[in-house]
């Protein structure tokens, strides 16, 4: 018996009612897809209040400014509080970003949180920002993708606004990492930072869909094999800890040079673009010389490439949509930009978005 035979055989209504319970679901025709598409519609970033210099860590761990400048680009990073957690980090965010898309918690279908540093192992940290904002409809849950969190996330609230399931959507990315980093280890601890920021996705109207704005394709990749790249030396179900971070970081490096360059190409081709077309990339921002080697091997001048690593670090999941927002404020970003975003992290997993302003 299939699985439709089963349900129709147990509960005769039980199909009916699904439907009438699921609004922006189910019947959707194939040309319904191809005539929907999702907007950026506001941005916000919450960073924590305290900074924390290299010279600073260097009081502690035998490093210095010019060392960790020279190898990554980072002057500063942010460190949350003790009582400060990745969800009051991700609603800070969330609220901004709802704020300049002239938009309430109760316009939102569904919230999807980056994160690799939950506030528990559950729920979900979405639950806590849902609760927080308000919010009692609509789905929402958590995305762990490392550092490539925010595309993946933003990838799977595109689809589900493309197939017509939800209409809009918060998409956070939101990391405490600081809880998770040695702070003895040199090698790591030096080169990530805490932050959030969100975007608010809606459904495109027919001016933006005439005009192709919007979120063109976004392009998911992962290679598992090498989980042992980036990883934490714990977790609930091996160690009953969260464990803490450790890195290959030459290996990293390589990696993510090329898949950020083969993923950037990927998008670009899908929609029949060259790097010429590229207002502005935002990459991940894991490090300075990554950022550079990448500009360099698409053939991207530095002057289109938004750079935050030297007071951000890397906040993984974050980075993204801090990196966003900052450009938006500092009106670097236009309407009409064509912007091409595009990150790479633990697992490995890598990815990368191509919006059309
Ligand atoms: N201060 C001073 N010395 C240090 C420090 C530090 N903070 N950290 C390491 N060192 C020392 C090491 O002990 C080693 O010394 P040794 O040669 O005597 O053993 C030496 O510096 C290592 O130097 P390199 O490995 O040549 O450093 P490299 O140029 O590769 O830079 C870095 C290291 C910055 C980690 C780089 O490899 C990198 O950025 N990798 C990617 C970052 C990363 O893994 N991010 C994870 C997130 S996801 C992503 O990035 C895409």
């Amino acid at each position: 018996m299939s699985q439709q035979e089963f349900l129709h055989a147990g509960h005769p209504g039980i199909m009916e009612d699904a439907h009438r319970l699921l609004p922006y679901s189910s019947a959707i025709k194939r040309d319904d897809v191809r005539m929907r598409s999702s907007v950026i519609a506001g941005c916000g970033a919450a960073l924590p209040e305290r900074r924390v210099s290299n010279a600073k860590l260097a009081e502690t761990l035998d490093t210095s400014d010019d060392w960790i400048y020279q190898r990554s680009g980072i002057r500063e990073r942010r460190v949350a509080d003790q009582e400060e957690k990745t969800s009051d980090l991700a609603i800070a965010a969330a609220q901004s970003a709802l704020r300049r898309a002239g938009m309430v918690a109760s316009d939102i279908d569904l919230v999807i949180v980056a994160t690799a540093t939950p506030d528990q192992t559950v729920p979900a940290t979405a639950a806590f920002v849902h609760a927080r904002l308000g919010m009692n409809h609509g789905a929402a849950f958590d995305v762990q993708a490392g550092c490539s969190g925010f595309i993946y996330a933003l990838s799977i609230a595109d689809s589900m606004i493309k197939i017509g399931q939800v209409k809009t959507a918060l998409v956070i990315g939101a990391e405490t990492l600081s809880r998770i980093l040695d702070w003895s280890d040199r090698s790591s601890c030096v080169l990530f930072g805490d932050g959030a920021g969100a975007v608010i996705l809606r459904t495109a109207d027919s001016q933006e869909l005439h005009e192709a704005r919007g979120i063109l394709s976004t392009h998911l990749h992962s290679d598992g094999r090498h989980h042992d790249k980036i990883f934490t030396d714990g977790g609930p179900s091996s160690t009953g800890t969260t464990g803490r971070v450790h890195l290959n970081g030459r290996e990293v490096f390589l990696h993510a040079v090329t898949n950020l360059a083969t993923v950037a190409e990927e998008a670009l081709v899908a929609n029949g673009l060259t790097c010429a077309d590229i207002d502005w990339l935002i990459p991940h921002q894991a490090n300075q010389r990554i950022i550079e080697t990448l500009a360099m091997k698409i053939r991207l001048p530095l002057e289109k490439v938004i750079m935050t690593i030297d007071h951000h670090a890397n906040t993984s999941a974050a980075s993204i949509p801090l990196a966003m927002e900052e450009a938006l404020t500092s009106g670097s970003i236009r309407d009409g930009d064509l912007v091409l975003m595009a990150a790479m992290g633990a697992g490995f997993t890598w990815g990368s978005a191509l919006v059309r302003w």
